[in-house]
């Protein structure tokens, strides 16, 4: 099949996601996270089905949104999924153009190209279906001005004390990660080549990243001049249940597994969210026995990578560093990674054995390994 001329996308615009108490969680992140809270919409903007609460760091945009009645079109999303991801929204030049090469190609549409002006200007969106529930939303603000988006104010200065306000050091999103059902991994890398005109970079498969117990294959879609990178998973047989499929059945589908944030000095972002309480997966003291000679040299300092449980791979064009969350609800679903890139542009292939094996340990204390 040929390459498609890709859709031009220009980045990641903001991450959308859908959860029981958007107020409570938007504390989490902030307070967790070290985002800054800095648009609401509700009832007091006019809102009346909906809470959105949109938080920065960085160049990084969430946006989390909870029903305020029961007959909101998504309030049954949350029985099913939990909290998680309902959209990845990329900026375009071009919505309707963007939304009319996906729908030719064989995107499924979900709400066709909108123009919303109010007194900020005009905005303009359109949405298409991802893997699972969640969508990609194609949006275009360059004639708004305003905080966000329509119906979103900026927040009231008086809700959060600034003084309390500690910036972890994310800057921008490095890469997110769909889990979808086995044997779907290769139609929805058809899905992001053909219809959105990604190239696909890497591929892992069971041999590369099997343990005792579970296994699964992985490719990467990049797009947006590498500026936008999707890894999907989907479980491969192993002895006994894959994370993968601990994931979907908890998440009741496939969905976003993991967002990768980036940071320039991952030994101070991980000391700060560590202060703040975030539980990360700890390897075990023996992946730092020799970890100096497989590495070689690094700028950062072994005892500190050692201390905090951050990873470390190396390839020929440089290294990173990473670290994964605990899941950030009670379903062991989504999580984060903490991710800096020295020269590296790879997905520390060399750390997943280590990396299964320590979600493992956390499967079993589930009892759902
Ligand atoms: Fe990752």
């Amino acid at each position: 099949m040929t390459q498609q001329e890709e859709i031009p996308l220009r980045k990641i615009d903001h991450v959308r996601f859908f959860v029981g108490n958007a107020r409570q969680s938007a504390y989490f992140y902030r307070n967790a996270y070290g985002f800054d809270v800095v648009a609401y919409a509700g009832l007091e903007t006019r809102v009346r089905n909906e809470a959105g609460y949109v938080l920065r760091q960085g160049g990084i945009t969430f946006v989390l949104q909870s029903p305020l009645r029961a007959n909101h079109p998504d309030a049954s999303r949350l029985i099913l999924h939990g909290d998680g991801v309902a959209d990845i929204a990329l900026s375009v030049d071009d919505v309707r153009r963007s939304w009319n090469l996906a729908i030719e190609r064989g995107a499924v549409g979900v709400i066709g190209p909108k123009t919303i002006e109010d007194e900020h200007g005009v905005y303009e969106y359109a949405t298409i279906r991802a893997y699972g529930d969640t969508t990609h939303t194609f949006v275009n603000r360059d004639r708004y001005h305003g905080v966000f988006a329509p119906g979103y104010d900026a927040i009231d200065p008086s809700r959060y004390n600034p003084a309390t306000y500690h910036p972890a050091g994310l800057l921008a999103i490095d890469h997110i990660v769909g889990n979808v059902e086995e044997g779907r991994m290769n139609e929805w890398v058809d899905f992001y080549r053909n219809v959105l005109g990604f190239s696909q970079l890497v591929s892992f498969d069971d041999q590369d990243i099997s343990t005792e117990y579970s296994a699964l294959m992985s490719k990467v879609v990049q797009g947006g001049a590498g500026r936008i990178k999707f890894p999907i998973n989907e479980p491969a047989r192993g002895r006994r249940r894959s994370q993968i499929e601990e994931y979907i059945d908890f998440y009741g589908g496939a969905g976003v597994q993991h967002i990768a944030l980036a940071t320039n000095d991952i030994v101070s972002t991980v000391r700060a969210m560590k202060a703040n309480d975030v539980s990360f997966l700890r390897v075990p003291p023996t992946y730092y026995e020799n970890l100096r000679e497989r590495i070689g040299d690094i700028r950062e300092d072994f005892n500190d990578l050692a201390e905090l449980g951050i990873l470390v791979d190396r390839d020929d064009e440089g290294y990173m560093l990473q670290i994964f969350t605990k899941p950030v609800q009670d379903r062991p679903t989504l999580f984060f990674e903490i991710i800096q890139r020295v020269g590296s542009r790879s997905f520390g292939k060399g750390n997943f054995k280590a990396l299964f094996e320590a979600i493992e340990r956390e499967q079993a204390v589930r009892g759902t390994l």
